[in-house]
């Protein structure tokens, strides 16, 4: 596979050109990556044209995912999803009618803030059984189709996170096909899956049927900070295909990063070569762990293959407890909360950091289970729309003093950036206490 941002970028490199052009380090090695950090100079393309060695390493990534059209992101996911939004809500517009999404409630904070910019009304699936995280929200196509049922008008799209940040995997099939019934384009927060594609077989949202997604290709496959996709599906409705660049260049900076870029660029080689047989490698070994940690005592949740999401109350720690103990003995998890701990592995872990991670746990003593609290969130009472909310001038106050008031900033918990109190939404006494478990004390109302 070509790597047509990479070969531009080395021969510049190589021509020793004066450089008279931003950025300010000329290309000086002060801090490794420069001489590589490009900007849209003469054949260098631009990100949000249709055309140009940018597009042909697009291109590429779109012949790998099986994907209509897939558009590189140096924003990650975050851009990607407001892109995929603003194409939906766009080419569905409707004279007289406000767009509305109906989305599961563990919406990043990247969906409510297209909310915020896009003025788009949301209606929340809420899971019906309590979870014990709030990034999950474990809805079926059953789920989908009571909730679209139950809404006064058609909505414009559904929105859905699959994988969630504890590694829970929706069953996106089913739920397209809800989706076809009722003639909804079916849009996909897939941030943490990009390397589904690459299974034996495939467990990637495009292959289920879903109509757009967003991949952070930095979370999950061998690629820098920052470097995502949007993915179109080929069967898409026609009008998505109208102007994506155009739509997401309104999101995004007009100073996209060449290394990114060219992370993406040589990602497209490593995936059309080695990276399929080395993640088929890697399945085994993420497997065994797990089996090994459950043996040890530890409750895990989640069925996404390369994560490990460890529940320690029942062995008697709180998550935050149990991600201290592993930073003591070198290891730095990805996330940790009073319940969960989250690490991500991928195929570049070597065997011996399988061997820490199970000797670090099996140091740990048992101890008597602390009782979890699984998390129920309340049906959102929305007051006023996401945008005049986050849109105005808040008062700060202490959380126990917002009984009955409207929230003015989406509260969320802190990473992975879930929603606990959306903008617009009444603070009832059952958000305040998750608030409090989540260690939020102030918050801004209207
Ligand atoms: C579920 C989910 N969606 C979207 C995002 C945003 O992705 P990015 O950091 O690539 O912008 C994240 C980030 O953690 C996430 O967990």
């Amino acid at each position: 596979m070509t790597t047509p941002i990479c070969d531009f970028v080395t021969e510049y490199c190589l021509s020793r050109k004066v450089r008279l052009h931003m950025p300010g380090h000329k290309g000086a090695a002060l801090h490794g990556l420069e001489p590589f950090d490009i900007t849209e100079i003469a054949g260098a393309g631009y990100l949000y044209d249709n055309e140009g060695i940018i597009s042909e390493s697009e291109s590429n990534a779109a012949l790998l995912f099986g994907s209509g059209r897939t558009l590189y992101s140096t924003e990650g996911s975050s851009l990607s999803i407001k892109t995929m939004l603003a194409i939906a809500a766009t080419a569905l517009k409707e004279e007289g009618k406000r767009p509305l999404i109906l989305a599961s409630r563990n919406a990043h904070k990247a969906f409510l803030d297209a909310a915020c910019l896009l003025d788009l009304d949301v209606s929340f699936i809420m899971q019906s059984a309590p979870s014990p995280s709030l990034c999950q929200c474990f809805i079926t196509p059953k789920d989908v189709k009571a909730a679209i049922e139950s809404l006064e008008t058609k909505p414009t799209a559904v929105f859905v996170t699959s994988p969630d940040y504890m590694g829970s995997i929706l069953d996106i099939k089913g739920i397209k096909e809800v989706c076809r019934e009722y003639s909804l384009p079916l849009l996909v927060d897939n941030a943490h899956g990009a390397y589904l594609k690459f299974l034996q077989k495939s467990l990637h949202p495009l292959d289920m049927g879903a109509d757009m997604c967003c991949d952070s290709a930095h979370k999950t496959l061998p690629v820098y900070t920052g470097g995502g996709y949007l993915h179109i599906n080929a069967n898409a409705d026609k009008r998505f295909f109208d102007d994506p660049k155009g739509l997401m260049s309104i999101f995004a900076s007009t100073s996209p990063s060449y290394i990114i870029m060219q992370s993406l660029d040589f990602c497209n080689k490593v995936l059309s070569n080695e990276f399929p047989t080395l993640l088929e490698n890697a399945l085994p070994k993420a497997d065994k762990a797990k089996q090994e940690i459950a043996d040890m005592g530890y409750a895990l949740i989640g069925k996404e293959p390369m994560k490990i999401t460890i529940m320690p109350q029942s062995y008697g720690y709180t998550g935050n407890e149990l991600a201290d103990h592993l930073r003591e003995n070198d290891i730095e998890p990805e996330y940790s909360d009073p319940y969960a701990v989250v690490l991500m592995v991928s195929p570049y872990n070597s065997d011996e950091d399988y061997e820490r991670l199970l000797f670090a746990l099996s140091l740990l003593p048992r101890k008597k289970a602390i009782e979890g609290m699984p998390i129920m969130l309340p049906k959102p009472i929305q007051r006023v729309s996401i945008r005049k909310a986050m849109l105005s001038k808040p008062r700060r106050i202490n959380v126990d003093e917002a009984e009955g008031l409207i929230c003015a900033r989406t509260a969320v918990s802190c990473q992975p950036s879930i929603p606990i109190a959306v903008a617009g939404e009444e603070i009832t006494g059952e958000i305040i206490k998750i608030l409090k478990r989540y260690g939020i004390f102030e918050i801004g109302v209207l």
